[in-house]
C-alpha cells in the first residue's frame, strides 16, 4: 500500500494537532449553548463512511455530552473521482428535533453531500446545524456551502488516508496522502 504513496500532503502529527483545535473551537461554541440542565442536547451527525476515524478522533477531544447518529451519502463514486448528484441513503435521524446538530465529514469538494445533509437536517427542526469538515478542497463549489469548522485547505487534488478512500481502498493510511497516477489506471 505504502508503494502507492505519491505524495504525504498532511501527516499524522499535524492532522492530531487540528483535530484537537477543532475539538476546541466546537467545544468553546456549543459549551454554553448545548447539553445538561435544559439547553438542548448536541448531536454528531456523521457522514459514513469517509469520517469514521475524523470522528472517532474528534469525539475524543469533546469533552460534551453527546450523541452520535450515522449517515450514509452515496454521490461517490468507485473508480471516479468526480462527484455524481448526492442522495442520503435510508432513513435521516429521527429524533433531532431541539438538538444541535454538528454534521461531521471527511472532505467538501463539490459541496453537493453537506448542502443536501444541512437542508435536509434544518427541515428536522433542531435548535442550530453546524458542519466540520477535516479537509476543504480549493474549488470554487467548495467556497459556496457554509461550513463552521474547516480542518485543512487542500489543492483540488485527490487524497485517501484518514478515513479517505478510492475504490474502498487506502482508508487505513494515517495520512492524508496522494497517489500514483498508475493506481488511477
Ligand atoms: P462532495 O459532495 O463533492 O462535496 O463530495 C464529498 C464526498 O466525496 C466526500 O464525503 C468524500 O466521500 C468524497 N470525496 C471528495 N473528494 C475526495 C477525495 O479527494 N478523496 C476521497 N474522497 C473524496
Ligand atoms: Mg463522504
Amino acid at each position: 500500500m505504502d508503494s502507492h504513496i505519491a505524495r504525504v500532503l498532511i501527516d499524522r502529527q499535524r492532522i492530531a494537532r487540528r483535530v484537537h483545535e477543532l475539538a476546541d473551537q466546537i467545544a468553546g461554541d456549543l459549551r454554553v449553548e448545548a447539553g445538561g440542565d435544559g439547553r438542548p442536547p448536541l448531536t454528531l451527525v456523521a457522514v459514513m463512511t469517509g469520517s469514521v476515524i475524523f470522528l472517532a478522533d474528534l469525539i475524543r477531544s469533546l469533552p460534551l455530552m453527546m450523541s452520535i447518529r450515522l449517515i450514509t451519502v452515496s454521490s461517490y463514486r468507485g473508480k471516479a473521482t468526480r462527484a455524481m448528484e448526492a442522495r442520503i441513503q435510508g432513513p435521516l435521524p429521527q429524533d433531532l428535533s431541539g438538538q444541535h446538530v454538528v454534521v461531521v465529514d471527511d472532505i467538501l469538494d463539490s459541496g453537493q453531500t453537506l448542502e443536501l445533509v444541512r437542508r435536509r437536517l434544518e427541515q428536522a427542526r433542531p435548535a442550530s446545524v453546524r458542519c466540520c469538515v477535516l479537509l476543504r478542497k480549493q474549488t470554487p463549489a467548495a467556497r459556496a456551502v457554509t461550513v463552521e469548522y474547516i480542518g485543512f485547505d487542500i489543492p483540488d487534488q485527490f487524497v485517501v488516508g484518514y478515513g479517505l478512500d478510492y475504490n474502498g481502498h487506502y482508508r487505513n493510511l494515517p495520512d492524508v496522502v496522494t497517489l500514483k497516477p498508475e493506481v488511477f489506471a
